[in-house]
This record gives C-alpha cells, sequence and structure tokens, in this order.
C-alpha cells in the first residue's frame, strides 16, 4: 500500500537556524499518526512546511502521490491536507457559524457544506447551541472544538491537529481526545501532534518521537507507550 503522507529526509531552517534536521515519516489511509516530543523539538515546524506555509530546506513532502514542496498553503488545502493550527486561530468576532464556514472557503457545492456543518454540530453540540454567537465567547476547550470543526469543514483526505490539548483541563483534554478517537473510527486519517505523550500514544496507530529537529524513537502507540525511554522522559515516570 502506498501511504497518504510519505515525509522524506524533510528540513527546515530559520535563517541558519535549523528546526527540523532531515526527519522521515509516512502516515497510511485511516491511521492516527502521533508526533510526540518536548517544547522546541520542530513539531509545529514540521506541520506548517507539510501546510506549505514554510518552505522545506531540503527532502521531500508527498501527499496523495504528488509532490508539495512548492505548492502554495491553500493549494494544498484543496489537495485535501487541513492544519488546525496550535493556538486555534479561530476568528473571535465573528460567529461560531461563520468561523465554521470559512474552513470550507475552497467549496462551492452548498448541500455539501450545509451537511458538514451538520456534522460538526453532531460532533460538538456545544458548538451548534451558540452557533449564532462571537466565536470569542466561547471557552479554551470549545475553541479548540471550532479549531478542528473548521479544518474538518475542507472534507480533508488528512487532518493535522498541532496540540489540540494545549492549556485544557483534564476534563476537555478528555472531551477532545474522545472526539479525536470518535474522528479516527469514521475513518479519518489524523496526524496529531502533542506534548501530552500518554493521552497521544494511547489512541495513535504509530507514533514517532522528536528531540532538536530529529526523530529519535518510532513505533506503533502501545509500544511507545511502554517504552521505557519514554515513559521516563515523557510520560514523569522515574
Ligand atoms: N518563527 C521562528 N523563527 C525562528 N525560530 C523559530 C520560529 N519558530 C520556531 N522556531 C524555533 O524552531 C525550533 C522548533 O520550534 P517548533 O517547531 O515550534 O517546536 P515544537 O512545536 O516542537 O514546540 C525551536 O528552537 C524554536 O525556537
Ligand atoms: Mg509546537
Amino acid at each position: 500500500m502506498t501511504a497518504l503522507l510519505e515525509v522524506e529526509d524533510l528540513r527546515v531552517a530559520y535563517g541558519k537556524i535549523e528546526a527540523v534536521k532531515g526527519i522521515s515519516f509516512k502516515v497510511d489511509a485511516g491511521e492516527v499518526v502521533t508526533l510526540i516530543g518536548t517544547n522546541g523539538a520542530g513539531k509545529t515546524t514540521t506541520l506548517r512546511t507539510l501546510s506549505g506555509l514554510l518552505q522545506p530546506l531540503g527532502g521531500q513532502i508527498k501527499f496523495d502521490g504528488k509532490v508539495l514542496n512548492k505548492i502554495p498553503a491553500h493549494k494544498i488545502v484543496a489537495l485535501g491536507l487541513a492544519h488546525s493550527p496550535e493556538g486555534r486561530h479561530i476568528f473571535p468576532r465573528m460567529t461560531i457559524e461563520d468561523n465554521l464556514r470559512l474552513g470550507a472557503f475552497l467549496r462551492d457545492d452548498k448541500d455539501g457544506i450545509e451537511k458538514d456543518i451538520a456534522r460538526a454540530y453532531d460532533l460538538f453540540p456545544i458548538l451548534g447551541e451558540r452557533r449564532k454567537q462571537a466565536a470569542g465567547t466561547l471557552s479554551g476547550g470549545e475553541q479548540q472544538m471550532l479549531a478542528m470543526g473548521r479544518a474538518l469543514m475542507s472534507r480533508p483526505k488528512l487532518l493535522m491537529l498541532d496540540e489540540p490539548s494545549m492549556g485544557l483541563s483534564p476534563i476537555m483534554m478528555q472531551k477532545i481526545m474522545a472526539t479525536i478517537q470518535e474522528l479516527k473510527s469514521q475513518g479519518t486519517t489524523i496526524l496529531l501532534i502533542e506534548q501530552n505523550a500518554q493521552a497521544a500514544l494511547s489512541l495513535a496507530d504509530h507514533g514517532h518521537v522528536m528531540e532538536v529537529g530529529k526523530i529519535v524513537l518510532s513505533g506503533t502507540g502501545q509500544d511507545l507507550l511502554h517504552d521505557e525511554s519514554v515513559r521516563k522522559a515523557y510520560l514523569g515516570e522515574d
């Protein structure tokens, strides 16, 4: 089987500083793959490069059979790669529903868009209840739901989530993780970035541990969850 996403020897730099130093991994259709690692490891840089927001210095990104390296960000969305960014970046003064509609900006199938908005409200009922309210009135966890819902509005082949649990209460975090699990069971392919290694590895098919720009360890989610070095470094055990 050919992978949906294949990243080979990817290198990304900010000026002279190389933040991603030659990483390789793949994501098969239907899988949840996670990149974990401490702050500054290069996870966000990797996602932003996959989305076309940063240019790679070297290596290759292949998505759904196409090389993405020189393709601009909006065309990458159109190819089926959606990105829910770190920090969410919702539009606080716009309504929740208008924020969702923004995620469909490349689509012109009105009926399909309405169906997908209804689907987002099924997945996140709170968004439906408050659809006409300004998005800035939502709590952090609800804003995370909105960011995920917005990313899903492009009907992506691959959904990339950058630290969806960041800054959330344990209960809200569990809710977000349960939603990722639900999306997975519906067949959504997900690339999940997390500092919360326990939560991410528990639901991932495969995981990669990043440290200062490199992948230092790879395995199935379960393997990594039970790996002694991972437990020591990322799960707070000694
Ligand atoms: N806009 C930027 N300009 C310069 N350096 C950056 C920029 N963004 C991130 N970096 C650096 O790149 C490295 C990787 O950062 P990042 O990808 O955000 O890591 P992570 O998401 O794993 O926390 C860090 O050393 C960070 O300081
Ligand atoms: Mg980050």
